[in-house]
């Protein structure tokens, strides 16, 4: 049923649907369910350590046999501002006061790594199918490394120039991130990314440019949640899709239940990209961080240091229930995503699809 089989071929899978990899979020029984379905699970890496990495991916091969993508983020290490960072913190003070919580309290310094050695020899070790990079790629000689343990190479772009970008620096395949999505935006090529963001073009103009300007297959992101989503996007030139917000609702995935409750009710609440959650763009349901204090703070500190501060303030409302200050990670098809396993999404997805006109 699929015209273009480029992905599922490069791939070695049924169905050209890849399980956006969510930082956090998603979970080994959530890839290994897509995976068994025949799309593509993955694993988001960013917050776990090699040996973590390690223990996740013997988990999923234990529960799939099926090809499986691990994913990594390539930002620089935050920039110490220690100005910056106490500014910031006072900025956020009469929230700490009103919810409670001592002003003096000294925030963690929760820094992400970026993909390095170690995690490159974990990969070498664990050898997934696919290796997937947010925010550009790794320095060549680690993109050598993972290619020559046998996995293809794939990555997020925001613009054309992105995509040229990637493919000439040796993507196998490029992941077209249309402003719609949900999470991090995975820009990096405009260090000005205020400017940048305001200038980003949707799922349904970006794909088929980066389609047209790259010879390396293309997966649509952003806004896909159903299979009328997948059609339009196999029409406008992709080979598969990714698909992240839709799967939030998934018994399998690691959503905690007040972000749940609040993607229940997506369809009466906006969402935004906004720089207050983590110093970096990213697309979030709408709450009272992102409207009051975003959405675009010039004050915010490198990413992800905001992360880190956000933990007491978070931690404080959401024990009464709030999600003020709860990055609430989602695209804006959220209002589309159904409650159900993932096996049942990735099979309903697919005769979606056929139903309107194959993909
Ligand atoms: C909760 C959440 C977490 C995400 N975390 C990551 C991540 O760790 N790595 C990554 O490459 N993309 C991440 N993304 C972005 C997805 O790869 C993808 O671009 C996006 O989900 C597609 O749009 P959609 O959410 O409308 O389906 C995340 C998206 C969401 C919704």
């Amino acid at each position: 049923m699929w015209s273009n089989r480029r992905l599922v071929e490069l791939f070695q899978i049924d169905h050209p649907i890849v399980l956006a990899p969510m930082a956090g979020l998603g979970t080994v029984d959530l890839a290994a369910a897509v995976s068994n379905a025949g799309g593509l699970g993955s694993i988001g890496c960013a917050v776990l350590t090699p040996e973590l990495i390690a223990r996740t991916v013997a988990e999923l091969r234990r529960l799939t046999t099926k090809p499986i993508n691990l994913n990594f983020f390539c930002h620089h290490p935050a920039k110490v501002d220690a100005a910056r960072e106490s500014g910031w913190h006072e900025k956020l003070s009469s929230y700490y006061r009103e919810l409670g919580v001592d002003p003096a309290t000294v925030a963690p310094r929760l820094d992400l790594a970026s993909f390095g050695d170690a995690a490159s020899a974990v990969v070498e070790q664990v050898r997934p199918e696919v290796v997937s990079f947010h925010f550009g790629l790794p320095e060549p000689r680690l993109v050598d490394r993972v290619k020559a343990a046998g996995c293809k190479v794939i990555s997020s772009a925001t613009t054309v120039d992105e995509a040229c970008w990637l493919e000439k620096h040796g993507a196998d395949a490029i992941i077209a991130q249309g402003y719609e999505a949900g999470g991090h935006r995975g820009l990096f090529l405009d260090t000005d990314r205020k400017r940048a963001v305001a200038s980003q073009a949707g799922t349904f103009a970006l794909v088929p440019q980066v389609a047209d300007a790259v010879s390396v297959p293309v997966i649509a992101a952003g806004g896909i949640a159903d299979g009328r989503g997948i059609a339009a996007a196999f029409a406008l030139g992709a080979a598969a899709v990714q698909v992240g917000t839709a799967f939030l609702l998934c018994a399998e995935s690691a959503t905690p239940p007040l972000h749940r409750e609040a993607l229940r009710n997506a369809g009466k609440k906006q969402t935004v990209v906004t720089n207050v959650f983590s110093g970096r763009p990213a697309r979030v349901l709408v709450n009272r961080l992102a409207a009051e204090i975003g959405p675009w703070s010039d004050a915010a500190p490198d990413f992800p240091l905001p992360m880190g501060e956000l933990l007491s303030l978070r931690a404080a409302a959401e024990q009464n229930g709030s999600t003020d200050f709860t990055p609430l990670w989602s695209g804006q098809a959220a209002a589309l995503a159904r409650e159900m396993p993932a096996k049942m999404l990735i099979d309903l997805l697919v005769q979606e699809t056929t139903k309107f006109g194959g993909g």
